[in-house]
């Protein structure tokens, strides 16, 4: 496939600081239109800021293309800058970090990402019938307070539907314990709603799962960020 590497349509910035400390790269969704991963050092306090967790060890991954897939949806509703955290990425780091006090810096600045964003795309692959280790591992270096109150879109993917509701017996408790008011719709594809690393069916029952995901967070997200351009 050629590479074609798309923005969003509204403001990308990009650092390169950053993107050698969490080892960001642009990434390339190999369905529809590519786009461009950003991460911001420099935190625009007046932009709506969307940052994805993706707890996949892989990459590719299709737990990352399902987020990305989110994000690229409702960005341009808010007009906001994405941040994607990329465990498969941090996962060098991130094994052997164990002293809060002296974390990676990779894994400082991506909590100093979580902590900044208005909206959080969280999402792991299912792994023996919850989220990966390192995903959790990541939320354990995570002082609770600094996700308080934020808006978040669960989403994971797992072999089969067997796993499904793992969304609501795995996911929300955890991020309930971080105070997170996370939308009704939790978004779970099995590996059958993907060709490769693409969304099998653009207009599909798990496309309409998104779309209804992201309506329920428009509702959540204060206003004025939410007034956004919801139509
Ligand atoms: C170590 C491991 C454990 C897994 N455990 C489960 C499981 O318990 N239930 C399930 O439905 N899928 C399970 N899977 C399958 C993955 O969740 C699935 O293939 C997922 O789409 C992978 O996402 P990724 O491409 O982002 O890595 C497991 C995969 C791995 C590698």
């Amino acid at each position: 496939m050629a590479a074609r590497y798309m923005p969003f349509p509204h403001d990308v910035q990009r650092n390169h600081s950053l993107d050698r400390s969490v080892g960001r790269r642009s990434l390339r969704l190999p369905h529809q239109k590519n786009i461009r991963c950003m991460s911001i050092a420099a935190i625009n306090a007046n932009k709506t800021r969307i940052v994805v967790l993706s707890g996949s060890l892989n990459n590719p991954s299709r737990t990352r293309v399902l987020l990305e897939t989110i994000a690229q949806r409702i960005a341009p509703k808010l007009r906001a800058e994405v941040t994607v955290i990329d465990i498969a990425e941090l996962a060098p780091v991130l094994g052997s970090a164990v002293a809060f006090d002296r974390l990676p810096p990779a894994v400082v600045e991506a909590q100093r990402q979580l902590a900044s964003a208005d909206l959080l795309i969280l999402g792991s692959p299912v792994y023996k019938a919850s989220y990966s280790g390192l995903f959790k591992h990541f939320l354990d270096l995570l002082e609770p307070s600094r996700l308080r109150g934020k808006v978040g879109i669960l989403a994971a993917t797992g072999g089969s539907d067997r796993h499904a509701l793992v969304l609501e017996h795995q996911f929300r408790p955890l991020l309930s314990f971080f105070e997170i008011n996370t939308v009704p719709a939790g978004v779970y594809l099995c590996d059958a709603e993907f060709d490769g690393y693409r969304l099998r069916d653009e207009a599909g029952a798990g496309s309409r799962r998104i779309d209804l995901a992201i309506e329920q967070a428009l509702k959540l997200l204060p206003v004025p960020k939410a007034l956004a351009l919801a139509a």
